[in-house]
């Protein structure tokens, strides 16, 4: 349930025409449901009940946009960030930094320093040394920083390599077998707070197994480190639940994944942190664009759009399926590769695929694109940013301007020397 269907034969956003969108903000656009992000908001928490105390974070570089950040702190979302930026954004997204967790496996000093300022709520530490640094740090301002220890648990989530993260191959979190004598050490450190430990083991998980494994792990080494008299009061499982993108795909139900969790911890007397990415925004979202040619290829013809990998890159970067629909299709289908204006081959939305029939001027979508979407957009080939629009209802409004690129180009300088 997404919000983008039909009405009269053309696709809305709930109440609003994306024809009249396209009109008025031009395309590529993105497009996001207020009425699909608060449910998808509510559906987790939901399927959370009966785990106990539950904190959830929205990791917001699925989608920082300012309004929808707005939107999930109403459904009671606190942010999960891993870089200054995106600490503030969520500070000017109104969200309490009490609120706010820090993740990452590069936390500059000066990041570190930022939010021990900012009065963050938890640091998720990847490495001893962020540690001793941190706690360094808060201890000559008089403070204690909050802070758990990500463990690596080495497991294989079944994603896709570029975004599983639970391998011991992988760069993040400390080797789940060696976190005792590193939390026992970082536990001493007057700077910190050690509350507990965080785990997320890779993205668009598909199977409940290999997150079951982990928090098996996890539960394991809470009971290690009580026994070495640690205060264990946190545990922050990650994100990671995968979300449909096309016909047949079958992630695991928020309810099924809830129902895991409160069984797996029963047992472990802690809050429990979530921090949910693409489950609440991949399927809000859409990127709408215009053909702007369809040009006849050797086999199938090319359907050429004014969206290109610059504006979502999840294609060429992942082989990520998006489906395309027309605005307003007639019913004929046509088979056809979908790709957009950037001089590179790898700008291709997808090949040899059946889609409905579409010619020049016609409007069409790339659904689920609400999570790691208008975020991971560049000016490559000097395109425009993305620009983004919210939809509330029978309302929307432009919350992301498309950059100009000469606004882009006003930032460069020539040196004087060249001028001459
Ligand atoms: N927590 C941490 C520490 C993470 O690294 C991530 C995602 C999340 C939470 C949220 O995961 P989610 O619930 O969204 O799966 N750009 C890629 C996805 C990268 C995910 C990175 N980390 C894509 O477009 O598929």
């Amino acid at each position: 349930m997404d919000h983008f269907t039909a009405v009269d034969g053309t696709l809305h956003c709930e109440g609003v025409n994306l024809e009249t969108i396209a009109q008025e903000v031009g395309t590529p656009v993105y497009v996001y449901s207020t009425a699909t992000l608060r449910r998808h908001a509510r559906v987790f928490r939901e399927a959370l009940s009966g785990a106990g105390r539950v904190h959830l974070a929205f990791a917001i570089k699925a989608n920082p946009n300012l309004a929808v950040l707005r939107v999930l702190a109403q459904e009671g979302y606190g942010a999960d960030v891993v870089s200054g930026g995106e600490m503030a954004r969520a500070l000017a997204a109104g969200i309490p930094a009490s609120e706010i967790v820090f993740s990452g496996v590069g936390k500059t000093r000066r990041e570190l320093s930022a939010a021990l300022d900012a009065g963050i709520g938890q640091f998720n530490l990847e490495l001893e040394e962020e540690g001793e640094v941190l706690g360094a740090m808060a201890h000559a301002r008089g403070l204690r920083a909050p802070a758990t220890l990500r463990v690596n648990p080495d497991v294989d989530a079944g994603t896709h390599a570029k975004i599983s993260t639970g391998r011991k191959e992988n760069k993040f979190g400390v080797d789940i077998d060696r976190a005792v004598e590193m939390y026992g050490r970082l536990a001493e450190q007057d700077g910190l707070s050690m509350r507990g430990v965080a785990i997320h083991i890779g993205s668009q998980l598909f199977d409940l197994a290999p997150l079951e494994a982990a928090f098996l792990r996890v539960g394991a080494l809470i009971a290690e480190l009580r026994k070495f008299g640690h205060f264990i009061s946190r545990v922050d499982l990650g994100g990671g639940l995968g979300v449909p993108y096309k016909a047949g795909d079958n992630p695991p139900s928020p309810a099924d994944y809830g129902a895991m969790v409160a069984r797996v911890t029963q047992d472990w007397d802690v809050e429990l942190m979530f921090e949910p990415g693409r489950l609440l925004t991949a399927n809000a979202g859409a990127l709408l664009t215009e053909v702007v040619w369809v040009k006849p290829g050797a086999v199938n013809p090319y359907v050429i759009v004014d969206a290109a990998m610059n504006d979502l890159a999840r294609p060429a970067m992942y082989d990520a399926w998006h489906d395309f629909e027309a605005v307003r299709p007639s019913g004929a289908r046509m088979t056809a590769n979908i790709a957009g204006p950037v001089c590179e081959s790898g700008d291709t939305f997808a090949m040899g695929r059946e889609i409905d029939r579409v010619s020049s001027g016609d409007l069409a979508i790339f659904r689920s694109a609400g999570a790691y979407g208008a975020t991971m957009a560049s000016t490559y080939n000097s395109r425009a940013l993305v620009p983004e629009v919210l939809v509330d209802g029978d309302r929307y409004a432009v919350v992301a301007d498309r950059i100009l690129p000469e606004t882009i180009f006003a930032a460069e300088r020539v040196p004087e020397w060249l001028l001459e």
